[in-house]
């Protein structure tokens, strides 16, 4: 879920609905927002559906707000998305409001200690408005009240909540869950990530876990759960408010495609010079720390984990560390063999993904090194985490993750290479070589993108497909794996990513006349073993009808009389081709998502961060 606070002498509604506009990509099930109005009296819109459906509720029914507002777009939880289980919940009989990101786990107790009060909706967060009302009304003062009733929750939670008789102030908590503050001028913010309030300010203080912020237009306070000042610090947003807007395209996610080129080099941009490879944030660990690891693991849930195991073939050739993939949300149950030569490298773009934090702490508690590669400053995972390692790579909104990949990526990259040159595993030469395709990647990246339009016609002729399969071969095997999930989010279609190798050990029983497969073809001159038994892949599923999409590097032919449709790429070593091969199946999906006039950009049950378990 998204929330936002403000407070201040500018126009309420509207700070809060662009706040929630920008956080909408954390869920999109329904949208509310409650403010103090001309009366002093509190009052709350709210309504299932997307942020625009509230927007149409307020020019039927609008309010004229006052100086304190809290907002929220969910992503459900407790209850279904209806216009009742929507937040803001009220509680002391409609003084009070309160929005909550995160699972109240004992809310039952809670419930039942209520008794039978009749509740307007089935989420747990009503059942803290009413508690918290309750508290309100015994104590009389809200942040007494908050206190006490933050110090009973269980679960994970950020908690944002104001009362009638206290206009101009918001207090917010937060348990495992994102809060951040805004600071204005004469007026403030609270935001689940910068995003909330980036177009006002970019000077932000992150809230530290377990920690209460009490904000008014003129002063902010940090206190623990008990009540004793907490010193903060502030930094500032490197985010400016244009990056999180759509700036005349048609979708988020084609934005965000076409800014690979630059976002990626926003992510090598300081780490490369004179040849070599210097990752500042990895330095710190000391080079003795570095030597020391024997054995790498990243975790990562969704796209960030088919990065991981892209990166994990280079980081390997590198580094000669082994380096396995694990999904963040299997890692811990299996008690994985852990010792204090092993890193865990975590990939996220939020950096709050509930899944990759909890895998995290539970790595962190055994001991072992953690680096972060996240795109979200300030955010929980990098904050946590031994080293942060930011992909740069500017906000990306579309749910389906394009940018942050390829930039998540080429992070993990520089990692290893880092780690190949400290380990000496790598000679210089070979970091040159590395450095010297880093350098070329903006250019290429540009001609991949260029093939949009190539791209956009296939799928304009596959409008009716219903399944499409999706062939690789080492590093081509994730993107294959992320070419499927692509289709599978945005264009709700099955796919299926298999290593080409493989498939004749029981997926080629799939094909049939006319099934389409896109295959990553490796490139015949740095990997003309591999090159060649892709082809025979590309024969043998011809052979049984498939219809081939091939997408090689310039210049090979030799798929040119098996395949359907060829899709070209520039030339690069065999470690760099994925992060082209990747954006013809981008702008696939995205184009097979429009033909079938289903919302690019927030796809059905999907929300782009996922805060809970
Ligand atoms: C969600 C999103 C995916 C994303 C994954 C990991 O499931 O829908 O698009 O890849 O989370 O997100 P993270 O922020 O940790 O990279």
């Amino acid at each position: 879920c998204g929330i936002v606070g403000y407070v201040g002498p500018n126009d309420t509604v509207d700070a809060l609905i662009s706040g929630l506009r920008r956080l909408e990509y954390r869920g999109y099930d329904s949208a509310g927002i409650a403010v103090t109005d001309a009366e002093g009296e509190i009052s709350v819109r709210k309504r299932s559906g997307k942020l625009a459906r509230l927007e149409e509720l307020l020019e039927v029914n609008p309010v004229v707000a006052g100086s304190t507002g809290i907002g929220h777009t969910r992503w459900a939880t407790h209850g279904g998305p209806t216009d009742a289980n929507a937040h803001p919940h009220l509680g002391d009989d409609g003084k009070l409001a309160l929005i909550h990101n995160g699972i109240v786990e004992n809310f039952a107790d809670l419930r039942a200690e209520l008794g039978d009060v009749e509740l307007s909706s089935e989420t747990d967060t009503e059942v803290v408005a009413v508690l918290l009302g309750r508290e309100v009304a015994a104590t009389g003062d809200l942040e007494t009240a908050f206190r006490n009733v933050v110090r009973r929750l269980e679960g994970t939670f950020t908690l944002l909540a104001m009362h009638r008789d206290e206009p101009g102030k918001i207090v917010s908590a937060r348990h495992h869950s994102p809060l951040v503050v805004g600071l204005g001028e004469g007026e403030n913010f609270l935001g689940s990530d910068v995003a909330a309030f980036v177009s006002s300010t970019r000077r932000a203080v992150a809230v530290d876990e377990d920690n209460i912020a009490i904000i008014t237009p003129d002063e902010v306070r940090i206190v623990d759960f008990d009540g004793a000042p907490v010193e903060f610090a502030e930094f500032e947003v490197e985010w400016n408010a244009d990056a999180a807007d759509k700036g005349g395209w048609s979708s988020f996610m084609a934005k965000e495609i076409n800014e690979q080129p630059e976002s990626v080099e926003n992510t090598v941009r300081g780490r490369i010079s004179g040849g070599g490879v210097v990752i500042p944030e990895l330095a710190e660990l000391g080079d003795e720390r570095l030597r020391s690891i024997d054995r790498i693991i990243i975790i990562a849930c969704g796209t960030a984990s088919y990065a991981g195991q892209v990166a994990a073939y280079a980081i390997e050739q590198w580094a000669r560390i082994p380096v396995e993939v694990q999904l963040s949300h299997e890692f811990r149950y299996r008690d994985p063999v852990l010792s204090d030569r092993t890193m865990v490298i975590s990939v996220s773009q939020s950096g709050e993904t509930m899944d990759t934090l909890m895998a995290v702490k539970y790595a962190i508690e055994r001991g072992v090194t953690t680096v972060s590669v996240c795109n979200t400053q300030s955010a929980t995972i990098p904050r946590e985490s031994d080293a942060a390692v930011y992909t740069h790579a500017g906000p990306e909104v579309a749910v389906a993750s394009t940018k942050a990949f390829t930039a998540q990526i080429t992070a993990l990259y520089l990692v290893g290479l880092h780690l190949g040159r400290v380990r000496g595993t790598i000679s210089a030469e070979e970091s040159a070589q590395a450095v010297a395709q880093f350098e070329e990647l903006p250019a290429k990246l540009r001609e991949a993108v260029d093939t949009h339009e190539q791209v956009a016609q296939l799928a304009h002729w596959m409008a009716d497909t219903r399944s499409v399969l999706f062939l690789g071969r080492h590093v081509g095997f994730p993107i294959a794996l992320e070419g499927a999930l692509k289709l599978k989010e945005i264009a709700y279609i099955h796919a299926e990513g298999f290593a080409a190798g493989e498939l004749k050990h029981g997926p080629i029983a799939l094909i049939d006349h006319g099934q389409p497969v896109f295959v990553l073809v490796p490139s015949p001159r740095t990997a003309p073993l591999m090159h060649s038994k892709v082809v025979s892949n590309i024969q043998e599923i011809r052979a049984r009808g498939a219809r081939v999409i091939a997408i090689v590097e310039k210049g090979d032919t030799a798929v040119l009389p098996y395949a359907d449709d060829v899709i070209r790429l520039p030339l690069a070593d065999a470690l760099f081709e994925p992060l082209l091969q990747v954006i013809p199946l981008q702008w696939f999906a995205l184009e097979l998502s429009t033909v079938k006039g289903l919302d690019v950009d927030q796809p059905r049950n999907l929300a782009k961060s996922v805060t809970v378990e």
